[in-house]
């Protein structure tokens, strides 16, 4: 590992799940439990860099010498991206952010009717590493592509529809893998290179990560 891939580097990583208020007491949300972000934010930390970790509601603490910046909806994700980006060198989006919210948050918690159905109206929400890499200045953009078939072609997709530097692909269909398992196991996408990592542990795997993602990004930034 190289303690000094990132020094001088202001690196802004999203980790965890967003939650998109129903009413009051709702809300639409997903299994991740932010362990691979924080691992990616400790690991960037730890190659030198200083981290902004922009996350969704986690139960895990804030790691030492990290910036973190809590948010709950896309919205305010994006936000957070956004006003993240005048000085950032690495953007890494490791966030699970729902591609929907309500149309509509009820003021008032939602009472039972007498229907069998419920139907709810959902909007798109904005996707946040798009907007990052359509940035002007934009930093080094990382996006993951979480899928449960095709896994890598699917990966590619979004490498090229979200205008990304990088994609870690990673198949969350897999046992004992992906949301809220303590292991993960992914493959790192270029435009022309591709990497498999084996299964190990997120800390394991944020270390090896950072050092290929520094790696490329230094490559960039030298040409
Ligand atoms: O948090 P853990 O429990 O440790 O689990 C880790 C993980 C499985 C959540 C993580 O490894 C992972 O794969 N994160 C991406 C999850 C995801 O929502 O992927 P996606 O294929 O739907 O999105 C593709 C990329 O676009 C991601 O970088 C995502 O952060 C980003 N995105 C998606 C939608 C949106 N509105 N804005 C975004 O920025």
């Amino acid at each position: 590992f190289d303690f000094q891939a990132l020094s001088g580097r202001h690196v802004c990583i999203t980790a965890g799940p967003t939650r998109e208020a129903l009413d009051p007491v709702r809300y639409i949300s997903n299994h991740s439990s932010g362990k691979m972000g924080y691992a990616l934010a400790e690991a960037a930390r730890d190659a030198g860099a200083r981290v902004t970790l922009i996350s969704g509601p986690v139960n895990l603490a804030a790691p030492d010498r990290v910036e973190r910046v809590q948010v709950e909806s896309a919205l305010q994700m994006l936000d957070a991206a956004m006003e993240s980006l005048h000085d950032c060198d690495l953007f890494i989006a490791a966030a699970a952010v729902a591609d929907y919210r309500p149309v509509a948050v009820a003021e008032h918690k939602m009472k039972k009717g007498s229907d069998e159905i419920m139907e709810l109206r959902l909007t798109k929400n904005p996707d946040i590493v798009a907007s990052v890499a359509a940035a002007e200045s934009r930093p080094f953009t990382v996006g993951f592509a979480a899928e449960t078939r095709d896994v890598l072609q699917y990966a590619r997709d979004k490498l090229s529809r979200k205008g990304l530097d990088l994609i870690i692909a990673n198949d969350v269909s897999a046992e004992g893998i992906g949301f809220n398992s303590d292991d993960n196991a992914v493959t790192l996408i270029g435009p022309d290179s591709e990497e498999t990592l084996p299964q190990s542990s997120k800390q394991q795997l944020a270390r090896q990560l950072i050092n290929r993602i520094a790696e490329h990004f230094n490559e960039q930034t030298k040409a």
